[in-house]
């Protein structure tokens, strides 16, 4: 059973998808942080984020991998934990630009695809692209100001500056986040981090 939750920028799918998946006893998959260790990775290294073969050639020298833990995921590239590092400012800024790379999404979707299920996948294209077979798809919204609001309780950044920022990731990721025409919409905007986990888990029959 795989259950796919996409949505746009800090529309809340990492932590309702903990939820459910705890609900549920299972683990999450938050693909976003695989298209984010590559582009720390490549900045880092200071190749250029449009070059798909200088970023693929990092990937196969650092493997980064995905620990997908209930609680919370992690990625790790051989012992060096990078997932503190893959929410920055500069990471959020290039991420777009790597996400459009056809190599990239296809090694992103390769490592998905052989995670082992039940799972709860969240992202952009897990209903559409890369488990268009799931059992259960939901896709969550909420105006750029509240998901601006909601991302400014976790960085020290002004409200105005982190709502442009969202608008200008949804901008660039909009080809590959278009919700599949199974998944049940939730505006979350109303609606607090439990009573959306409760309105997945009622639609799973839970
Ligand atoms: P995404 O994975 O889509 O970027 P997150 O799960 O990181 O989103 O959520 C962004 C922030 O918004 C987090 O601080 C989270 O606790 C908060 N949040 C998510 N959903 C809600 C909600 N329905 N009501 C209030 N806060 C929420
Ligand atoms: O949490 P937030 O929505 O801000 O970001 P994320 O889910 O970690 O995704 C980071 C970026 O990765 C997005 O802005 C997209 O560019 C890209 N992404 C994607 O293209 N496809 C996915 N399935 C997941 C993320």
């Amino acid at each position: 059973m795989i259950v796919t939750i996409d949505g746009v920028a800090a529309s809340g799918k990492s932590s309702v998808s903990s939820g459910v998946a705890r609900a549920l006893g299972i683990p999450y998959v938050s693909s976003g942080l695989l298209y984010r260790a590559a582009t720390l990775l490549g900045l880092e290294a200071g190749v250029d984020l449009h070059d798909a073969q200088a970023l693929l050639a990092l990937l196969d020298t650092h493997a980064p991998r995905l620990e997908p833990l209930a609680e919370g995921n992690r990625v790790w590239a051989g012992e060096r934990e990078l997932t503190d590092a893959l929410h920055s400012s500069r990471v959020d800024a290039g991420v777009s630009v790597v996400a459009v790379l056809p190599e990239l999404r296809a090694w992103v979707d390769a490592q998905l695809r052989t995670l082992p299920e039940p799972f709860v996948a969240e992202g952009r294209d897990m209903g559409t692209n890369v488990f268009p077979q799931a059992g259960a798809k939901f896709y969550l919204t909420a105006s750029p100001r509240i998901r601006a609001e909601r991302r400014a309780r976790e960085r020290p950044e002004d409200i105005p500056a982190i709502e442009a920022a969202l608008i200008r990731r949804d901008a660039k990721d909009k080809v590959q986040s278009a919700p599949a025409p199974d998944a049940t919409v939730i505006d979350t905007g109303p609606l607090t981090l439990e009573g959306v986990i409760g309105v997945i888990l009622e639609g799973l029959g839970k």
